[in-house]
């Protein structure tokens, strides 16, 4: 008997159908699978024949022949264990056909029949919804991750032997039911609070700036001047993710198999922060099964580039594609896979090797020679794509010593959140979510200026000799300055400030 089980195979994060047949006829014990299977397909075999036996079910001993379909795309890892025991019980007549037509079945078999978790099953859940199947079944730990995705009855599935009596109308297994209310918002965790840094109120402002827009910011100050301290503290003051960005979150850090155990869905923005050693498929992504790298990772978040001349120079380059686009392609033997990558880059860095160039207290020990070599590390086109560059000076010791506490992270945040709110309106109905995320053609409808704006555009871009690309990233960063201020028109104030944020030659 031919048996036919749907099952899902994952490009990046997108899923894809996939039909596991298995056909069960006489003849003389054979095996044979189909369908461009890895290793790791072929050794599903091994592991479901001894996971049916020890569930007390049969390995059928006659000619068993196995497809997977389409045939063109590669099948990878152990998922397709659940899908193909399913398909040989059914054509061996251990259970019955109905329930598996409009199902899917996605999980990993242990020798003794005990389903185990698998990655990716929010964006395999989201296929299942989208191909209108009707029911999903999954290993028991994922099934909260699969309930995100909502009008699909989600079966938990713990081991084989529970599965097949479900599939015989033995002892059916309850669909999951989430408990947990998802819009009941934990409070974030973050290393520092905005009134426990003394001092460097501009340095605040302009990172209340680029949350408020999600824009990258480059923060320049000789040692112990409260850089990564600043920028740690990031995470305190981001607006909150709508439901559209929690989803886009979880999918990529299900598929990297990065989800916490006991959170379905990732409801706060990522901070990632690696450390400069990192490699290029770590930070950009790829390896044998294409992994999103740490630009995906922190998507819809930040990402901290802490000592940024530290890093590799053509891995930092890798960068300037992904944060013009928002995605990361990933080139592979098969074809093209893309990642979404759309983060607000925070890098920190010293002026110098010895770190005290310009600091009006210590002087710099470094040659003229040592510190453009230094400067040089970081390319002109990876700058240009910075749109607030601040300096971070020493805090004085009275400023240090100061008690009085600063203006609180949670005020800082609602100044935020408001911005953000003003966006959401503009950008309803389209894909920007935003300020950061416009293009040229988006700039031009929604960053008009008057006639005293463009004068001082025109006389900013002759002096500082900004590009096209300075040209946009200015208005971007001046409609989030006026989002801040609730001010509906681009004032002379609000470019002026975006202005003073560009790098001086
Ligand atoms: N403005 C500040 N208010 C309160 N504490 C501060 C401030 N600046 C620095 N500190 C203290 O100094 C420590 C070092 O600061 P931080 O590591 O952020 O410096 P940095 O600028 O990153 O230096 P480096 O260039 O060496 O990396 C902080 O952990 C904090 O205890
Ligand atoms: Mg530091």
């Amino acid at each position: 008997m031919l048996a036919k089980v749907t099952s899902c195979a994952l490009i990046g994060l997108e899923g894809i159908l996939v039909q596991v047949e298995v056909d069960v006829s006489h003849g003389a014990p054979s095996l044979t699978i189909v369908g461009l299977p890895d290793t790791a397909v072929k050794e599903s075999i091994e592991r479901v024949r001894t996971a049916l036996r020890n569930t007390g079910l049969h390995f059928p001993r006659t000619r068993l022949t196995i497809n997977l379909a389409p045939a063109d795309i590669r099948k990878e890892g152990p998922i397709y264990d659940l899908p193909i025991a399913v398909g040989i019980l059914v054509a061996s007549e251990q259970v019955w056909p109905q329930e598996v037509e409009d199902s899917l079945f996605i999980g990993e078999l242990s020798l003794d029949g005990s389903v185990r978790h698998i990655p990716g099953v929010l964006p395999i859940a989201a296929l299942a919804r989208q191909e209108g199947l009707r029911r999903l079944f999954v290993p028991a730990m994922d099934a909260p991750e699969a309930a995100l995705v909502d009008g699909l009855e989600v079966y938990p599935v713990e081991n084989l032997g529970q599965l097949a009596a479900h599939l015989q109308g033995l002892a059916r297994i309850p669909p999951y039911r989430p408990t947990e209310d998802l819009t009941a918002l934990p409070p974030p965790a973050y290393a520092a609070d905005f009134a426990d840094i003394k001092g460097q109120e501009h340095v605040k402002r302009a990172l209340e700036v680029a949350a408020a827009g999600g824009h990258n910011v480059l923060m320049v100050g000789p040692p112990g001047a409260g850089k990564t301290l600043l920028a740690r503290s990031v995470p305190s003051i981001l607006p909150t993710m709508t439901l559209e960005e929690a989803l886009e979150v979880t999918k990529i850090y299900s598929v990297a198999g990065l989800l916490p155990p006991d959170t379905p869905l990732i409801r706060h923005r990522p901070f990632r922060a690696p450390h400069h050693t990192i490699s290029y498929p770590g930070l950009v992504g790829g390896g044998h099964w294409p992994r999103p790298g740490e630009i995906s990772l922190a998507h819809r978040g930040v990402l901290f580039l802490d000592e940024l001349p530290e890093f590799n120079p053509h891995t930092l380059e890798a960068l300037r594609q992904p944060m013009e686009d928002g995605i990361v392609s990933i080139a592979r033997s098969t074809g093209t896979l893309v990642f979404p990558s759309r983060f607000m880059l925070i890098a920190a860095m010293n002026p110098c090797p010895c770190g005290y160039y310009g600091d009006p207290v210590r002087e710099c020990t470094c040659s003229p020679a040592a510190i453009a070599r230094y400067q040089k590390r970081i390319s002109g086109p990876l700058l240009d794509r910075i749109d607030i560059h601040v300096e971070v000076p020493r805090v004085d010791y009275q400023k240090l010593t100061d008690d009085r506490r600063g203006e609180p992270s949670a005020a800082v945040r609602e100044r935020v959140e408001r911005a953000r709110e003003m966006q959401r309106r503009r950008f309803a109905g389209t894909h920007l979510t935003c300020n950061a995320d416009m293009g040229p053609t988006d700039v031009r409808e929604y960053c008009r200026l008057d006639e005293s704006g463009r004068a001082l555009v025109r006389a900013a871009m002759q002096q500082l000799q900004m590009s096209a690309r300075a040209f946009h990233r200015i208005l971007k960063l001046a409609r989030t300055i006026a989002d801040l201020a609730g001010s509906d028109r681009i004032e002379t104030a609000h470019l002026a400030e975006a202005i003073q944020y560009r790098p001086r030659k």
